[in-house]
């Protein structure tokens, strides 16, 4: 470790240009020596190499932390629990990831001895909002930075910059799009995308299969939830992190699973976003299936509205907030009953409910069928609907 006496931050690092200038940005307009941080919440590449280049750089000390675990279990598992969707679309793959990486850096600040924390979000996004909350939830003591907030540079300013200090520069031609990727999805903005009108050019995608291109016979699968965890695929017990990989790179290969959207963003801007989830949506579908099947109606009811409340809490930067804490607990509640299998079938894009089954099923054969085992008590409803529909008869013999 270096001098103890030299200032240290800890920058959330992701070897792209932007946090790659940050490190001699830091030491020369603040003294700071930089501690990088790559978190892998899964499906990162070229860890190892981004560790050495900010080290190449002037790190004092590159850290990469496997986070793909603690990533599926403290926040993907919470929103499917909460069949997390923002504006009924979007998984929250950055939203997620945000308040994990924060808790990384805290972390690491705080086991360094740094007093700052440094990351590369930009002022017009949602993500700076959750690094910000989501540090001062943590360690309100701590100092936040967020150079490409106030330096104002341009693409080409930030290359001449890295050119003058021998900092690499991305070699092959740059893709035109932002991307952030992890467990939960991929998420793609910028470019051609900010055209709405635009239909989103097939170099945006990269883990979904063309809809028109995917396999001509559907594809069946079956997951299995305990207590409203998904616990296995076809049968075969899999960890969490594997049984979401799986079902993602099977669903992307029939071609579903692509989200091109409207969002609003919390600082006001409209923006066009393109997603592909189509692992976590499957669970999703999934997941909400298996709860009308064995949850009750006035549970469902309720829990629905506040599923809304949790994804827009998460998407505002408030993973911390107290009211998550509460929300999390109500929701965790709710998925003791929430287990049983359910079939999907993927078929050219799209992914349907075949069949869905579970020990603790409320679906009743008796009760529900029109055939002659019906068990349902007819003269009771007579009786029902009188009271039922007491109050509207006596509005209806008075109003005019
Ligand atoms: N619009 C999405 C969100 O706010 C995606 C953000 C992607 N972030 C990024 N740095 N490219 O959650």
């Amino acid at each position: 470790m270096n001098d103890s006496a030299d200032k240290k931050v800890v920058l959330a690092y992701s070897g792209g240009l932007d946090t790659s200038v940050m490190i001699a940005w830091l030491k020369e307009k603040y003294g700071l020596d930089t501690v990088a941080v790559l978190v892998d919440a899964g499906r990162a590449s070229g860890l190892d190499e981004h560790q050495q280049k900010a080290l190449d750089i002037g790190a004092v000390e590159a850290v990469v932390v496997d986070a793909k675990e603690e990533f599926a279990r403290d926040f993907i598992l919470p929103a499917l629990a909460a069949n997390a969707l923002y504006e009924e679309k979007y998984v929250l793959v950055s939203a997620l990831s945000r308040p994990l990486i924060c808790k990384k850096l805290v972390e690491i600040a705080q086991a360094t001895g740094a007093s700052t924390i440094a990351h590369g979000c930009t002022a017009k996004g949602n993500d700076q909002v959750r690094f910000d909350l989501g540090i001062r939830s943590l360690d309100p003591s701590l100092e936040i930075l967020a150079p490409a907030r106030e330096w104002n540079m341009t693409r080409e300013q930030s290359l001449e910059y890295a050119a003058e200090r021998g900092i690499p520069i991305p070699l092959k031609k740059d893709s035109p799009y932002s991307i952030d990727e992890n467990l939960w999805g991929r998420t793609v903005e910028c470019g051609p995308l900010e055209d709405p009108w635009l239909e989103p050019p097939e170099d945006v995608f990269a883990v979904t299969t063309a809809p028109a291109l995917a396999p001509d016979e559907p594809v069946y699968i079956e997951i299995t939830f305990a207590s409203g965890v998904p616990v296995a695929l076809d049968g075969r017990q899999m960890a969490i992190v594997d049984l979401i990989n799986e079902v993602d790179q099977l669903a992307g290969s029939h071609g579903f699973g692509r989200v091109d959207m409207m969002e609003n963003r919390l600082v006001g801007i409209k923006s066009r976003e393109v997603y592909e989830t189509p692992g976590a949506l499957a669970l999703i579908q999934a997941h909400k299936e298996i709860e009308d099947m064995t949850l009750p109606r006035e549970l469902i009811h309720f829990k629905r509205p506040l599923e809304q409340k949790f994804a827009d809490m998460t998407y505002n930067g408030g993973w911390f907030d107290p009211l998550m804490d509460a929300l999390r607990a109500f929701m965790a509640e709710t998925q003791k009953q929430v287990s049983g299998t359910v079939r999907l079938k993927f078929f050219k894009g799209s992914c349907v409910v075949a069949g869905r089954k579970s020990p603790n099923s409320m679906y009743d054969f008796g009760l529900a069928t029109y055939g002659g085992e019906d068990a349902f008590s007819h003269d009771a409803a007579k009786g029902f609907c009188e009271l039922w529909g007491l109050p509207l008869e006596v509005w209806a013999r008075k109003a005019k």
